[in-house]
């Protein structure tokens, strides 16, 4: 008998993508099966009972979904961040939990350097702006997203600084970007500060009125990584104590209205999380979770496992 794996996206892939999934799964003897734009998040629930695997993007997996599941073993996440999957409760129940890392680095990266872009000219409102070229860049996290950001901050002329206290000094070296080891110094020297954190507990609201209060003059902060990081009451307490300081965000905080009437011209929040929305990185991330879900069934092989 033939697995049966689900792909699980509120928010869909392109159609190519999805349309090669579907045919990869097809031609290695498994059984896919489409769950697209679902409303409600008893949908996931219902769509779970009876499959093997599942593939999601920041689709909620969480114990009601692995409660549901009883047939699941593989949870691939096409994408980096896993914090939508409840990891734990996964491996309680052997269910193996994987993302794909990288997949999609080079699309949120690029939306990173678009949304400085944005706020440099002034959200293309027709008032005078300011370039990038010559101003200095903050990396929070060299990950897969951070590095491109840092090869696309150096080719627009930036001055590119990093601070990333989980590797060591040569990948700093070999991206050719400045080593910062206290992070108060990247917000206090930075003209940009772009986030590539994922949501844990150790940085859930960790960008917090302490470190917003030292950045730079006129400093802005690019969150293309999670909505969580970001303490929102101590960025509105700051942002209404500095009238200098600008935020871009993929992906609204939760009290959109307040960043919204208070600091329009200062703020800009994508109205859907679009980093790893584009057809490459759908591609790219759907393709890699499709052939690590073949390796699990046809060789039992486990790539990239985040529960283990
Ligand atoms: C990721 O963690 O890979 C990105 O945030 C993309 O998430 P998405 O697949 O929900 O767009």
């Amino acid at each position: 008998m033939s697995e049966k794996v689900l792909i699980a996206t509120e928010k869909p892939f392109a159609e190519s993508a999805r349309n090669s999934m579907v045919k990869m799964f097809e031609e290695a003897g498994l059984k896919p099966v489409v769950l697209e734009k679902y409303k409600d998040p008893k949908d996931l629930v219902s769509a779970v009972s009876d499959v093997d695997a599942i593939i999601v993007r920041s689709d909620k997996v969480n114990k009601e979904v692995l409660d549901a599941g009883t047939k699941l073993k593989l949870v691939v996440r096409a994408g980096a961040g896993y914090d939508n999957v409840d990891c734990a409760t996964a491996k309680a129940r052997k269910v193996i939990v994987e993302n794909t890392p990288g997949q999609n680095a080079n699309a949120v990266a690029e939306l990173a350097m678009g949304l400085m872009i944005m706020i440099a000219r002034g959200k293309y409102s027709g008032k005078s702006g300011t370039e990038l070229k010559g101003k200095k860049i903050g990396v929070q996290a060299l990950g897969n997203v951070g590095k491109i950001v840092a090869s696309l901050g150096r080719a627009f002329g930036m001055e590119v600084c990093a601070y990333d206290p989980f590797i060591d000094q040569c990948v700093f070296d070999d991206c050719c970007v400045g080593c910062i080891t206290k992070i108060e110094d990247l917000y206090s020297t930075c003209d940009y500060i772009s986030l590539h954190i994922p949501a844990t507990p150790e940085t859930i609201k960790s960008i917090d009125y302490q470190l917003l209060s030292k950045m730079k003059k006129g400093g802005t902060l690019i969150n293309t990584a999670r909505a969580e990081v970001i303490h929102e009451e101590d960025l509105l307490r700051i942002m209404e104590e500095r009238p200098d300081i600008k935020y871009a965000s993929d992906i609204a905080p939760k009290n959109v209205a307040a960043f919204t009437e208070k600091f329009a011209d200062r703020v800009f929040f994508t109205p859907k999380k679009m980093g790893a929305q584009t057809a490459e990185a759908n591609t790219n991330a759907g393709i890699a979770a499709t052939q690590q879900i073949i390796a699990y069934f046809k060789e039992g092989r486990v790539v990239n496992q985040v529960n283990p």
